[in-house]
């Protein structure tokens, strides 16, 4: 089958490292480029991708869609209410018909069960764009800020404080094909998914799941928020039981001295992080964004045999 990205646990550790690696090495090619100019090896010339969309973008959008141009190729971006699909057409006819058309097709679905349908009749690399339960291309993207800051995040410790969302998911996968340390505060009602939770116990994952933020951050090398309220989630009382969670100075004095602060955004500032922490010398949020650009390329490449 196709090499899809759908996610971490189910590609292999040696694969996702050279993707990491790519990415760090096509980040650092385009770096003597001038602005308006396609990388070096236009490496996927000629192609296309389809990129779907049923929740709203502006990173994922916009970094795939100028990945594929400085590969020398394109992409069509689509909203799914202006396709055939949001009158009802199947997900498995339209894996069927884009296959025919596109190289390489990525959606962002509010249901996992898309994505898995849509790998399973799609005859081109299937992308996982965000779904309600994962979000694996933003983790290439953290992987690699951290590692740009930090060196190797192999047994590092990063602590999570807030929601137990599709971004948990992501990073208890990545906790245990890059092997770190991975803490995840927070409210007992918002616990992580239980299967990503069973994975990681099945692999010997270092995942633990606490409480207290407080004293998860201690020590720790790396502090990710996110927002409380993912796209699709109902607001009702989230506010009130994360308060506690909120990122804020005295949280990241507990972290070690040179720990950074990641958050995937988009941010609700003083909400899940301050203003501060946002804003702080400790913060990468911006190199964050910037990645997914450098990272999204080194896993299209992947995808489609060209690295
Ligand atoms: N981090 C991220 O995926 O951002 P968008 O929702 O803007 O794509
Ligand atoms: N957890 C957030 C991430 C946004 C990129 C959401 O799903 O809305």
């Amino acid at each position: 089958s196709p090499n899809h990205f759908l996610d971490l646990n189910m590609i292999g550790k040696e694969a996702l490292r050279h993707i990491i690696d790519d990415g760090i090495s096509v980040k650092q090619a385009r770096s003597g480029l001038p602005r308006g100019t396609v990388d070096g090896d236009a490496a996927l010339e000629g192609h296309t991708l389809a990129a779907i969309f049923e929740f709203p973008s502006t990173r994922t959008r916009v970094s795939f869609d100028m990945a594929m141009r400085q590969l020398g190729g394109d992409t069509i971006v689509l909203n799914s209410t202006d396709m055939q699909l949001g009158r009802g057409e199947t997900i498995a006819d339209t894996a069927r018909v884009l296959s025919r058309y596109v190289d390489a097709i990525m959606i962002r679905t509010d249901d996992h069960g898309k994505l898995q349908e849509l790998a399973e009749y799609a005859t081109v690399p299937v992308i996982n764009g965000l779904t309600n339960d994962s979000h694996p291309c933003q983790l290439m993207a953290d992987v690699m800020t951290f590692e740009e800051h930090l060196g190797s995040i192999e047994d590092k410790i990063v602590t999570w404080s807030g929601d137990g969302n599709n971004m948990v998911t992501s990073w208890i996968h990545a906790a245990g094909q890059f092997g770190f340390e991975f803490r995840v505060a927070c409210p007992a009602e918002l616990s992580p998914d239980s299967r990503a939770l069973d994975w990681a116990k099945e692999v010997g994952a270092n995942v633990h799941v606490t409480q207290d933020a407080q004293e998860a951050a201690a020590g720790a090398h790396c502090i990710v928020a996110d927002t409380w309220v993912s796209m699709g989630d109902d607001a009702a009382n989230r506010h009130n039981i994360l308060a506690p969670f909120r990122v804020d100075e005295e949280m990241m004095s507990k972290a070690a001295g040179d720990a950074i602060f990641m958050h995937c955004l988009p941010a609700h500032r003083e909400e899940e992080a301050t203003t501060a922490v946002m804003d702080g010398p400790q913060s990468v949020i911006f190199d964050e964004a910037e990645n997914r650009l450098h990272a999204q390329k080194a896993v299209l490449r992947w995808c489609l045999g060209t690295s």
